[in-house]
């Protein structure tokens, strides 16, 4: 409420409708689409609050085929994306980030690895290419 009212100002018309209010609470949600090589699979657009949470976890969340042999913590490539938009709403890259972006398939000037997208705020507004997940060897998780 006070967070509105900072916003907006002091309303003597507002000041019975605090439950109204505390919903429009600003809440923001971060959307992110998912594209696929593999054109078998179509589009898939998921909204939430994200912040915080990276890529990788996402797809885990929303039962998205992306492989992740290290278990998430930046040691493969194998859960290399295409970051096609919203890069600004993510983690900067890292120096080790890059070193293995250059040994996934294909690498390009938008790669990312999944596991290290973490998505700053529910202001994003990203769209990731899902790399075709038949071409890497991953394990099962
Ligand atoms: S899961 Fe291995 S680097 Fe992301």
């Amino acid at each position: 409420m006070r967070a509105l009212e900072a916003v907006i100002g002091y309303c003597p018309h507002l000041s019975g409708i605090s439950n109204t209010r505390s919903r429009i609470n600003l809440n923001k949600m971060a959307t992110v689409k998912f594209l696929f090589e593999d054109t078998s699979i179509p589009p898939q657009t998921v909204s939430g609050d994200f912040e915080d949470k990276s890529i990788l976890e996402l797809t885990e969340d929303y039962d998205i085929h992306l492989n992740h042999n290290c278990g998430g913590v930046c040691a493969c490539s194998t859960c290399h994306v295409y970051v096609e938009k919203g890069d600004e709403f993510l983690e900067e890259i890292s120096d080790k980030e890059e070193d293995f972006i250059d040994r996934a398939i294909n690498p390009r000037l938008e790669s990312r690895l999944g596991c290290q997208c973490v998505i700053l705020d529910n202001d994003a507004e990203i769209t990731v290419t899902i790399p075709d997940q038949r071409r890497i060897i991953g394990h099962e998780h």
